[in-house]
């Protein structure tokens, strides 16, 4: 398995693209199910997750024109005219649980769909419960067995479905299936982060009437077919949070290009408060330091609070801030695991439950250490970058499935880090 070598004490410069955003890219491909025409797809960026989702809509029979992205062109063009498979297996939903993501689209276009359960989750239980009993409401009949859900409709109708939780995924597997259902469905408490207003900006190119994405309620009104569509998946909003602690942590000054701020807020807000000087303009973000880091508390929440995507990065800021940081993760119930991670470069986190308090003022040293999930990956990185000596992290493939090129990107601005290759 590769490792990254990160030889601390640089202080990062220069200028950094952010990439396509996964989180956007997932369900956005996986809507290529929706119609038979060719849709084509700019700034795909190039992750584990999206060969995965490559490898699950070409095991379905999706045409899958990958030349110019294997090249570098972050462009693909995906094709769902000849559907030969409905059905998504465990090994591949193991691998990535957005995987699920597949049923909406196709119970909705084809009538019927199996998916295996995701099963458990380093970071928690994640239940699906929301996603099925959104499809129920439409209509489709549910049935769990062998570890593998089947639904069936005729044809999907319109409902009034409230999530008890505004679930990213729920929201954008039921936004999928309505599109192509008869009559409107309202989703109520609905997820609005800016991943679910881009799956809505590329369901309405390609013909769907989605209205309300961002806001707690989403309106969408079913329509008997979708078409073709061409659509840049908006910049990775976590990847450039984690670019401004990197900036920040090594007392840098580094232009983040593409970067959005207005995805940022909450984020934002807590690194000023801080004492990290930004400046933000449309084209991206610069991030500079001039004086100490001070502790700040923080809570997750869903959008537009403190994206739990962050925590991770955010507390590594924290183990070298002055004063004691509290980090309250209320998203995932098991989140914590770079804390003991960290613990072993000398930061000091004190776990009770789904508080972490963090005493800051730490002069971190690097250690061998192990990734645990994608944004503990990059926490491990990030702590690197200061600490005194080498760190070694392994199960780099947690990293890969979310952050493109990132030695690369690093290096760039300055960083010693290296991959080792098994
Ligand atoms: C998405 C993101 C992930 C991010 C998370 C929260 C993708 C591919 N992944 O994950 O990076 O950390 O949002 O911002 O976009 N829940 C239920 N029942 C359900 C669905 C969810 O109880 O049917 C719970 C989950 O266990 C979790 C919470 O709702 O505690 C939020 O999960 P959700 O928003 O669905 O996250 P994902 O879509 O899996």
């Amino acid at each position: 398995m590769d490792k990254i070598i990160v030889h601390g004490g640089k202080k990062l410069t220069g200028e950094v693209t952010v990439s396509g955003s996964k989180n956007a890219a997932l369900p956005i491909l996986i809507a290529s199910l929706l119609t038979a025409e060719p849709c084509r797809y700019q700034r795909v960026p190039n992750l584990a997750d999206i060969h995965t989702t490559l490898k699950l809509l070409g095991g379905l029979g999706v045409k899958i024109d990958k030349q110019g992205w294997a090249r570098g062109t972050s462009e693909l063009t995906l094709q769902a005219e000849a559907v030969s498979k409905l059905e998504a297996s465990y090994d591949l939903v193991k691998t990535m649980r957005a995987s699920f993501l597949v049923l909406g689209p196709l119970t909705a276009r084809f009538g019927q769909a199996r998916v295996s359960t995701p099963g458990g989750c380093a970071i928690g239980a994640r239940p699906v419960n929301l996603h099925l009993k959104g499809l129920e409401a439409m209509g489709a009949r549910i049935e769990h067995s062998h570890g593998y859900i089947e639904a069936t409709a005729v044809r999907l109708h319109g409902a009034k479905i409230y999530l008890d939780l505004p679930s990213v995924g729920a929201t954008e597997n039921l936004m999928m299936a309505a599109t192509l259902a008869e009559g409107t469905t309202f989703i109520e408490n609905a997820a609005k982060e800016p991943e679910i207003e881009d799956l809505a900006s590329a369901l309405n190119k390609m013909g769907g009437r989605v209205r309300g994405a961002g806001t707690d309620i989403v309106q969408i009104d079913g329509v008997d077919s979708l078409h073709g569509f061409s659509h840049e998946i908006i910049p990775d909003r976590i990847e450039a949070g984690s670019f401004v602690i990197a900036s920040a942590i090594t007392g840098g000054d580094v232009w983040i290009k593409g970067a959005r701020a207005e995805h940022l807020d909450a984020f934002l807000i807590k690194l000023q408060e801080a004492g990290v000087v930004l400046s933000c303009d449309p084209g991206g973000i610069r991030v500079q330091r001039n004086g100490k880091i001070k502790s700040v508390d923080v809570t997750t929440l869903p959008y537009p609070g403190f994206a739990t995507d962050l925590q991770a990065q955010m507390m590594v800021l924290m183990s070298v801030a002055d004063g004691v940081s509290v980090i309250t993760e209320t998203i995932f119930e098991n989140r914590f695991m770079h804390a003991l991670e960290l613990d072993r470069m000398g930061a000091q986190i004190q776990l009770e439950g789904n508080r972490a308090v963090v005493r800051g003022a730490r002069e971190l040293s690097g250690a061998p250490v192990m990734a645990t999930d994608l944004r503990a990956s990059i926490s491990l990185i990030l702590a690197g970058l200061v600490a005194s000596g080498s760190t070694e992290v392994s199960r780099v493939y947690h990293l890969d499935r979310g952050y493109e090129y990132i030695e690369e990107k690093l290096s760039s601005l300055g960083a010693q880090i290296e991959r080792v290759r098994a």
